[in-house]
């Protein structure tokens, strides 16, 4: 209900988010502004209960034909490219990309001929791959950020999460012979009977022992996982993800988004926060100027479209103006700042003239700070922001991807 009310009101409209099965066979991206790239790897070697992305039990055979269908996922999209577009990062997610760790760099090279990437590559890991022989094999073909789900370094929250203990010895080790630019390590706030003491113990030891970034990202309790795990009540999250940012900015680290912090200014790591992305593989995501597409979630029917020389797109949403705007404020929220030159230069149009009226009120009730270039978030904002996104991720995304896990091509979602 806050999801829908507060959709129509920044949409200025009553038109839902509509996605159906009528698809581009040709991406037009070569004008895109800041494009980024993402791959997915949907194997993993077993399965986290209250994990909603797609992924499935990794076998070598169907990860290796996957990886095949993707480097022609990519030649098919990007084939008619004339010259080389510059774009910012390219990302490795998943799922457990390193199952594949062999292959990246075959997907790596289909990419550098048509793209030049400034910003680096990024791949997600499990604690599992943070070892010697992954990790050089990663500095060798030239990621230079990565990403842990750690989680929790502690045993009880391990034990509610359904993972196990584990001993992390091994990828410490590992992490202090082999350099990134970026180290990024996750963290799962809002667990039962979890304290700020719990938290800072898991900061603490990831800054100590090779992060130079985290994430602590809220439980969250999606509809189709089979996560026994109890969420806390708004009140309790709104306490600890206060008491997080204020130890994180007592000791020094920046917060370049609601629930991620660097120990070094430069340390970044984010798939999300891009204006456009293309995606490629099982549920990638692209993100043009006007549209929104999503692949298949169903790895046995991504391989049969890609063999058929078609594209894999399961769902599109062409946006109207004000959806695209509500869509871009969204995920440039996320960074807690919301630049103005940035929003003028991507829609030729002022932000105090399309949204005027909810940046006073927003300032007014003291959800952010104005100053000549930017919006900043308050604290308060912040957590409002994350209470949205609460709705929003179960709204809209917990309603979509329980859809697409059952059906690999939908005729249409209306959200
Ligand atoms: C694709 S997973 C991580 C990569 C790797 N496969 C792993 O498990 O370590 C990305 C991150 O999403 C977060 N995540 C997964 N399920 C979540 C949930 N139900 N609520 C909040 N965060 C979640 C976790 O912190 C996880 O590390
Ligand atoms: S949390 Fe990671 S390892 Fe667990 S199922 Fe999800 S992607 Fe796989």
């Amino acid at each position: 209900m806050i999801a829908t009310l507060s959709r129509m009101w920044l949409t200025r409209s009553l038109k839902p988010f509509r996605f159906t099965n009528d698809y581009d066979r040709k991406l037009h991206y070569i004008n895109s502004s800041n494009l980024g790239l993402y791959v997915h790897i949907p194997f993993c070697k077993s399965i986290c209960n209250f994990c909603p992305y797609c992924k499935e039990i990794y076998t070598k055979e169907k990860c290796d034909r996957y990886i095949d269908s993707l480097i022609d996922e990519i030649n098919y999209v990007c084939g008619d490219t004339k010259e080389k577009k510059k774009i910012t990062s390219l990302y490795f997610g998943g799922g457990t990309p390193a199952l594949a760790v062999d292959r990246l760099n075959d997907i790596i090279e289909v990419l550098n001929k048509y793209f030049e990437i400034t910003d680096g590559i990024g791949v997600e890991l499990h604690p599992e791959n943070v070892c010697d022989s992954t990790l050089s094999i990663l500095r060798k073909i030239g990621v230079t950020k990565i990403s842990i789900g750690i989680q929790s370094f502690q045993d009880k929250f391990l034990d509610i999460l359904g993972r196990g203990k584990f001993d992390y010895s091994n990828m410490l080790n590992s992490l202090k012979k082999y350099k990134f630019d970026t180290v990024s390590m996750d963290f799962i706030f809002a667990l039962p009977d979890q304290t700020i003491d719990d938290l800072k113990k898991d900061i603490e030891m990831a800054f100590s022992n090779g992060a130079n970034h985290i994430a602590v990202y809220p439980f969250i309790d999606f509809d189709f996982t089979k996560s026994n795990v109890k969420a806390m009540t708004k009140r309790e999250k709104r306490k600890l993800l206060d008491e997080i940012t204020l130890y994180c900015e007592k000791k020094g680290y920046h917060r370049d988004s609601i629930w991620t912090f660097a120990k070094e200014k430069n340390a970044k790591y984010s798939s999300m926060t891009r204006d456009n992305f293309l995606g490629f593989g099982c549920s990638a995501t692209t993100v043009l100027d006007e549209q929104f597409k999503i692949n298949t979630f169903s790895v046995e029917d991504y391989i049969n479209r890609i063999a058929d020389k078609d594209m894999a797109t399961s769902l599109t949403i062409r946006f109207t103006k004000r959806q695209r705007m509500l869509y871009y404020l969204f995920w440039t929220a996320y960074t807690t700042r919301i630049n103005k030159k940035n929003f003028e230069s991507f829609f030729g149009v002022s932000l105090k003239r399309m949204y005027g009226f909810e940046l006073l009120i927003g300032k007014m009730v003291g959800f952010f700070t104005e100053d000549d270039d930017e919006y900043k978030m308050t604290l308060k904002g912040a957590f409002y922001y994350h209470h949205y996104e609460n709705y929003y991720t179960l709204a809209y995304i917990d309603k979509m991807w329980g859809i697409m896990r059952d059906v690999a091509f939908p005729e249409k979602i209306e959200l």
